[in-house]
């Protein structure tokens, strides 16, 4: 019997997932329009009507300053509702994936994170993202916990994109130079997860592409690609934002124990960033 997976979440990930995992794998994505994972009951309905083999779980608030100023909702979601869906999976049956963050560490390490370093989340999105993940850790569910970072792809525009619209048009983007992580394309996230589902590891593995640079490194990168003008680009420090939430200054994942059970490991992040450059806007070039 082939697998089925039910994704939870229609974002970056959730659609990635949609499109990027093996054709053996049937799938189904469920919007948050289509049920709040606040909702059991609809929870508990969707996945006795669809009967999933695999449960993903790629649903959250996702906005880091936006949790900051909106923390009860972001703990609902990010914590409890990840509960909820890790009790019904353990339920049914079924496995869990589900996603969680590199910020769940305070980023003031020299050197890689392993997935069990100490954490310390400094903000509300990821203190709701670690509570998330002991509600899924405690729920009795076959669980992975996936923690990626500085997610980029063509189902949601991010830095990348956002950046590449405004040089295009002559506006100038500030890009922060004291902050440190490694740019990691979705399509690459979904290769791992589909090769760690023919495992049957229960615990967290990190997913991450290879090197680490700030986002001015990232978008000199792109710049020199697409032979935009880097010049309309403005080195600036965190300090210099005024942002709700504080974020970690350095963080780069060892990514040992995907590997170990995969024999997978993320390309180097510059070459997914010229892959998906290439990808979706290379006929401009
Ligand atoms: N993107 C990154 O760089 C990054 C980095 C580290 C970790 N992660 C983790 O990776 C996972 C996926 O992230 P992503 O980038 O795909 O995020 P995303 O694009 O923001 O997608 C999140 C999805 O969750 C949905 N959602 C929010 N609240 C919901 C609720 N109560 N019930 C059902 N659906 C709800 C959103 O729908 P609406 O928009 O309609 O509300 C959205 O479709 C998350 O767990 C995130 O914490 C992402």
């Amino acid at each position: 019997m082939n697998d089925k997976i039910l994704i939870f979440g229609s974002g970056l990930l959730g659609k990635a997932l949609g499109s990027y995992l093996p054709q053996n794998f049937e799938r189904r994505i469920i919007s948050h329009r289509e049920c709040d994972i606040m909702n059991v009951e609809g929870l508990r309905k969707i996945v006795a009507e669809y009967s999933p083999t695999i449960i993903v779980n790629a649903a959250a608030i996702t906005d880091v300053d936006y949790c900051e100023t909106h923390q009860q909702e972001a703990f609902i979601v990010n914590a409890a509702g990840a509960g909820y869906v890790a009790s019904i999976a353990r339920d049914y049956g079924a496995r869990l994936i589900h996603f969680s963050t590199d910020y769940v560490f305070d980023g003031s390490k020299e050197g890689l994170y392993s997935e069990d370093e100490e954490v310390n989340p400094l903000n509300t999105y990821a203190k709701s993202k670690y509570e998330g993940e002991q509600l899924v850790k405690f729920s009795g569910a076959n669980y992975l916990i996936a923690r990626v970072q500085w997610l980029f792809g063509e189902f949601r525009e991010t830095f990348i994109d956002k950046s590449i619209i405004k040089l295009k048009q002559g506006e100038e983007v500030d890009a922060v130079i004291d902050q440190f992580g490694s740019p990691t394309y979705v399509k690459y996230v979904v290769y791992a997860v589909g090769r760690l589902l023919n495992t049957d590891y229960i615990g967290v593995v990190h997913i991450s592409s290879d090197g680490v640079c700030s986002r001015y490194e990232q978008l000199m990168f792109i710049c020199d690609l697409l032979k935009l003008q880097a010049g309309l680009v403005r080195k600036k420090k965190w300090g210099n934002f005024k942002c709700a939430a504080i974020r970690p200054h350095h963080i780069q994942l060892n990514t040992e124990r995907l590997y170990k059970l995969t024999g997978f490991r993320l390309p180097h992040w510059k070459d997914e960033v010229k892959e998906y450059i290439m990808y979706r806007y290379g006929r401009e070039i």
